[in-house]
């Protein structure tokens, strides 16, 4: 699969460059960045390691490089000062990724090509993308709250003494400040997080708190983040990639599912070869579906923002950039307990929850 970053001169694009040569899987890594000597500096530096890795095709170039790639990762945008929220970088940022997706359009895209946003406010920026390049929006996929999900298990990992492997913990809903950790699926090597010796609902908000904080923790120490970002972004790539069928908490454009319609954030949603090909309306507390919906309206309210002060943005004809539609029927899929919405091609009815917290 031929993978085109642009953005690739920067800390984040260069740290997902690597991560896909490390992980061997792609066959081609394409490096793209206005910075046109930084980026190529990147690619040879990471060509002159590729004997000890993967026989791989890694090289830089311009926006001829985007009509045969297979998944265009667009890292580039400026980054947050430390006391700047992502969502007030958005102003800084907009414009210049609505040039980016203008130049995308031009050179001219696959129809089965896969869009990966990652720069920032990333959920507003996955529906610019999904709405106004033309492609079936299943194929536009925002980084959302996978890295989230990795700094918050990492952090409850280290506190707990556990393998970080084994231990699952999701966050949901917004790359930002209204993000939401949710519990009802804690879990260390496969028993409830909340019974775990050592655990306490304050640790659990500490490390919720401090996971929401990460993002600006890492830029004080270190002008911003590099190599988990960059893990993140492998993790989602390899998954279109293989064909892996992983469940992720990535962003895409919802139309639905816990009640949420019209607007970009993270789900538990299926990845595939096709991109977003399920998102999973999976039980969850009371308290947490609504948080999520507060989420969506937080971010819903920001598109309309950002609409009214670039009319360019504007969404695609008809027809394009649809909804996350149906997914192709899996017999016997159960995995909705809808509390709320619709769950594509899943049963509806309510079922009686556990009422959780
Ligand atoms: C972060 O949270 C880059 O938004 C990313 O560090």
């Amino acid at each position: 699969m031929k993978v085109a970053i642009i953005g690739g001169g920067g800390l984040v694009g260069s740290c997902a460059g690597y991560a896909l040569q490390l992980g061997g899987i792609v066959s081609e890594i394409r490096m793209l960045d206005v910075a046109a000597e930084l980026v190529k500096g990147q690619a040879l530096d990471l060509l002159h390691g590729s004997p000890f890795v993967a026989d791989q095709r890694i090289g830089s170039g311009g926006y001829e490089l985007i009509g045969d790639s297979d998944l265009i990762c667009i890292t580039a945008g400026l980054r947050r000062k430390p006391d700047e929220s992502r969502l007030d970088l958005i102003n800084r940022n907009v414009a210049l990724f609505l040039e980016i997706l203008k130049n995308v359009k031009a050179a001219g895209l696959r129809p089965d090509a896969i869009l990966l946003i990652v720069s920032n406010p990333v959920d507003v920026l996955t529906y610019l993308a999904a709405t106004t390049l033309g492609l079936p929006a299943r194929q536009v996929i925002g980084l959302g709250t996978t890295l989230d999900s990795s700094r918050f298990r990492s952090l409850i990992a280290e506190a707990l003494k556990l393998p970080p492997t084994q231990v699952t913990a999701l966050i949901l809903g917004e790359h930002g400040d209204s993000m939401v950790p949710i519990w009802s699926a804690a879990q260390a090597a496969g028993l409830p997080l909340e019974k775990y010796p050592g655990w306490s609902t304050h640790l659990g908000e500490e490390l919720f708190q401090r996971t929401k904080g990460s993002g600006a923790e890492v830029i004080k120490l270190k002008g911003g983040a590099g190599f988990a970002v960059g893990v993140a972004i492998a993790e989602v790539i390899h998954a279109v990639a293989l064909d892996r069928k992983r469940i992720l908490p990535v962003a895409s454009l919802l139309q639905g599912v816990y009640g949420i319609r019209d607007v970009c954030l993270s789900v538990p949603t299926v990845v595939g070869r096709s991109g977003v090909e399920q998102t999973l309306e999976i039980e969850l507390w009371p308290k947490e579906l609504a948080a999520l919906q507060h989420s969506a309206h937080v971010l819903r309210e920001t598109i309309d923002t950002v609409l009214r002060s670039h009319p360019s943005a504007q969404a695609a004809p008809a027809g394009l950039g649809k909804p996350v539609g149906p997914p192709p029927a899996r017999s016997g899929s159960r995995v909705t307990m809808g509390l709320g919405g619709q769950a594509y091609g899943l049963s509806t009815q309510r079922q009686g929850g556990n009422g959780g917290r």
